[in-house]
């Protein structure tokens, strides 16, 4: 019996952390955040204000896992020195504008 609780216990987390996956995080900080570190290539590459990369039709990131560690490796990447915070930030703020994962 208790294993089937903590199987219930399990399931209930992760309907939860599905519903919003970046709850933890602040949209406005994360904006702030990431127009200071995130904008300066992709504009070089797209043009404008660089959110194509995020909206074009084929962009590559396709869930919250994958943003979550797409933006952990471009935080790597560029030296931001972003604490898990700050990357729920960002997260939260891309998630709002442009993804929309569940
Ligand atoms: C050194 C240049 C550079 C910087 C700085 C940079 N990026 Fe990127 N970013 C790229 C490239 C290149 C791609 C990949 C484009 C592709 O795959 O077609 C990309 C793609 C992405 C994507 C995926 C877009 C998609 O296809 O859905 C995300 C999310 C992203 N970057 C977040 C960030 C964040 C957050 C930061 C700030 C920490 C950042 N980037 C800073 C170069 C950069």
């Amino acid at each position: 019996m208790k294993s089937l609780t903590v199987l219930f216990a399990a399931a209930m987390l992760a309907t939860t952390a599905h519903a919003s996956p970046f709850a933890k995080g602040d949209p406005k900080t994360g904006k702030a955040l990431h127009d200071k570190t995130c904008t300066s290539c992709h504009i070089r590459m797209f043009g404008g204000d660089g959110s194509k990369v995020y909206t074009r039709a084929d962009h590559k990131t396709r869930d919250a896992e994958q943003l979550a560690s797409r933006i952990s490796a471009c935080n790597t990447n560029t030296g931001a020195g972003w604490f898990p915070e700050d990357e729920a930030h960002v997260a939260a703020y891309l998630n709002q504008q442009y993804y929309k994962f569940k």
